[in-house]
């Protein structure tokens, strides 16, 4: 039943315009990675996370994730796509036939969320991701800008993570996409490529991706509402 965590932290985070790799900016007192890995950590069919980092990190060794337990590191890859495939490899798929892909830059994943996602994996046995219709009206655009259509919204989500899928399956639906160099941009993507069913289970958009700078006030917000 034990599941293993992979979170991708490899990124430079250049949209942040901040010296600092994003997952290793503050929030409420603890790093980005923290949040998520404590999150994630808390979930109790979660054992064990593998946390994908870059080769010239030098910054892991003095959070509090250092020498923890359940925690293990990897070397990342170029792009989020390399980095994930880096973290499959470093899992025993006879002992955890079953992954999560969580974002490092997600720490506001509420934990209801993430069991949510797993029993709905468990129970459709393929695998899925979290997910939230969009709101707004949705244009498609040309190159210049001008309106080309509104694109039906009702069957529009927001993918987000984590992502659950059999490890060994998605590993090779990885591999293949890379090798026909397909545009990979969340692991449900790959799994798409080798035609293999994904349910979308619907999250919270509090399950932010802290991109910009302006990203961080909004998600210490999240972190402080959801802690009252
Ligand atoms: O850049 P973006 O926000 O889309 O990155 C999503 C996640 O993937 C981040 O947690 C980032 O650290 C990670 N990443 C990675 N290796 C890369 C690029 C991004 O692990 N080469």
């Amino acid at each position: 039943k034990a599941l293993v965590a992979i979170v991708p932290a490899a990124g430079v985070g250049k949209r942040m315009l901040s010296a600092c790799p994003k997952q290793y900016l503050q929030l409420d007192g603890l790093t980005i990675l923290e949040h998520t890995v404590n999150r994630l950590l808390s979930v109790d069919d979660i054992q064990h996370v593998v946390i994908v980092i870059s080769p010239q990190d030098g910054y892991f060794n003095d959070t509090g994730l250092a020498n923890h337990p359940d925690v293990t590191t990897v070397s990342g890859g170029k792009e989020r796509v390399d980095s994930v495939l880096a973290g499959l490899k470093a899992v025993d798929s006879a002992r955890y036939p079953w992954v999560l892909v969580h974002d490092a830059a997600r720490p506001c994943v509420p934990k209801e969320d993430i069991n949510a996602l797993i029993s709905r994996c468990r129970e459709t046995g393929d695998g899925g991701l979290l997910a939230y219709q969009v709101r707004d009206t949705m244009k498609r655009g040309d190159a210049s800008g001008q309106v080309l259509e509104t694109v039906e919204r009702e069957a529009l989500w927001h993918a987000l993570t984590p992502q659950m899928y059999p490890a060994a399956q998605l590993q090779t639906a990885i591999e293949k996409a890379l090798e026909h160099n397909i545009p990979i941009t969340d692991e449900s993507s790959a799994m798409e490529y080798v035609n293999h069913t994904s349910v979308l289970v619907a999250g919270s958009s509090e399950n932010l991706k802290i991109t910009r700078p302006d990203d961080l006030a909004m998600a210490e917000f999240i972190l402080i509402k959801q802690q009252e």
